[in-house]
C-alpha cells in the first residue's frame, strides 16, 4: 500500500511550517494579495434571471471565472456531498491510506497529498481525494470510500445535478460565442464527457501568509464547477493583481479551463487561480472537472476561425494536451 505523508498529520504537530512549504516571495499570499481598497468583485450571476447567459459570456471573456446562484442544485445535495467528504477526512489516517493513489503503479485516482508528488521540491498545504464520477465505463467504485455510509449515494446524486448544470452552462457559453446552443457540448464529445470529482482538504496552517494551498494554475478541463466550504481561500489573477474571490453562500464557482479557451479560439479565458489557507480553520473545496475523453481532439471551433481571427491554438487529443501541460512541454 502506498503511504501518504499527509499535510493533515503534519499540521497537527507544528508551530511553524517546514521550509519546503515556504513559497518564494513573489508567490507568498501575505506579500502578493491585493489589499488596495476597492477590489473588483467576481461576477455573481443569478441563473433564474433572463439575460444570465449574456452575463456568463461576459464574465468568461473578462474574468474566466464567475459564481452562479439559483443554479438548481438543491442545497441538500450540496450539504450531503460536503458531509460525506468531511467525514471521510475525519477517518483515522490508516483507513484513508487504504485508498492511497499510486501513480507509479497506474493508480491515478484515490487519496493523496502534494507532499509526495511535487517533483520540484516545493510543497503546498493540501491533501485530496479524487475519482471519476461519469460516464459509467470510466467509474471505478472500488476506489471510492466505503466509509462514511452514504458516500456513494451522495456523490452519485451530486453528479446527476452536475450533468444537468454542465449542459446548461455549455448552452449559455455556446450562444455567447454566436454558436448553436448544443455546439460546445458536442464539440467536447457530448455524452463521452468525463466528470471528475475532487475533494481538497486544507488543514489549519500556523503561517498561512507564507504558503499556498494550491499553487497558481489554470485548469486543464473545459470548465470546473466548484463548491467550497465557508472558509475564504480562492484567489484569482486579473490585470496584474491577485484578488480574493469572495465566499458567497449557496453559490457554485465556475472556472473556465484551458479547453474552453482553446475551443473559443481565445475569446473566453482560462482563469489563473491559487488558494490560500487559514490559521485556525480547515478549508475544503469540491471541484468537479468536466473534461473531454482522453482520445477526443479539441481545437478552435471552425466557426470561430476566420481570416481576421486565425486559429491561435493547435488541435490535439486531450491526453496529449495533458501530457504536455503536466510535463511543462510546449503545446
Ligand atoms: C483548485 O484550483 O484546484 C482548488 C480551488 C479551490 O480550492 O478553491
Ligand atoms: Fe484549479
Amino acid at each position: 500500500m502506498a503511504e501518504v505523508q499527509s499535510v493533515q498529520v503534519l499540521a497537527a504537530s507544528l508551530g511553524a511550517i517546514p521550509p519546503e512549504f515556504v513559497r518564494s516571495e513573489h508567490e507568498q499570499p501575505g506579500a502578493t494579495t491585493f489589499r488596495g481598497g476597492a477590489a473588483p468583485e467576481v461576477p455573481v450571476i443569478d441563473m433564474s434571471e433572463a439575460g444570465c447567459g449574456a452575463r456568463m459570456a461576459e464574465a468568461a471573456r473578462e474574468w474566466g471565472l464567475f459564481q452562479v446562484v439559483n443554479h438548481g442544485v438543491p442545497a441538500e445535495a450540496v450539504a450531503e456531498l460536503q458531509r460525506v467528504g468531511l467525514d471521510f477526512f475525519a477517518l483515522p489516517q490508516e483507513e484513508k491510506e487504504r485508498y492511497a493513489m499510486d501513480p507509479a503503479s497506474g493508480r491515478i485516482e484515490g487519496y493523496g497529498s502534494k507532499l509526495q508528488r511535487d517533483l520540484e521540491g516545493k510543497k503546498t498545504w493540501v491533501d485530496f481525494f479524487f475519482h471519476n464520477v461519469a460516464p459509467p465505463p470510466m467509474v471505478n467504485h472500488d476506489i471510492w470510500p466505503k466509509n462514511p455510509v452514504g458516500y456513494r449515494e451522495a456523490n452519485e446524486e451530486y453528479c446527476r445535478h452536475m450533468q444537468r448544470l454542465t449542459r446548461e452552462l455549455f448552452g449559455h457559453l455556446s450562444v455567447g460565442l454566436g454558436l448553436e446552443k448544443g455546439a460546445m457540448r458536442e464539440a467536447f464529445g457530448g455524452d463521452d464527457l468525463v466528470l471528475l470529482q475532487k475533494i481538497n482538504f486544507y488543514p489549519p496552517c500556523p503561517q498561512p501568509e507564507l504558503t499556498l494551498g494550491v499553487a497558481p494554475h489554470t485548469d486543464m478541463s473545459t470548465f470546473t464547477i466548484l463548491v467550497p466550504n465557508e472558509v475564504q481561500g480562492l484567489q484569482i489573477f486579473k490585470d496584474g493583481h491577485w484578488y480574493d474571490a469572495k465566499y458567497v453562500p449557496n453559490a457554485l464557482i465556475i472556472h473556465i479551463g484551458d479547453q474552453i479557451e482553446i475551443l473559443s479560439n481565445g475569446r473566453y479565458k482560462a482563469v489563473l487561480h491559487r488558494t490560500t489557507v487559514n490559521k485556525e480553520k480547515t478549508r475544503m473545496s469540491w471541484p468537479v472537472f468536466v473534461e473531454p475523453s482522453r482520445e477526443h481532439v479539441v481545437g478552435p471551433h471552425p466557426q470561430l476561425v476566420t481570416d481576421e481571427t486565425p486559429a491561435k491554438y493547435k488541435a490535439k487529443k486531450y491526453k496529449d494536451y495533458q501530457y504536455c501541460k503536466i510535463n511543462k512541454l510546449p503545446q
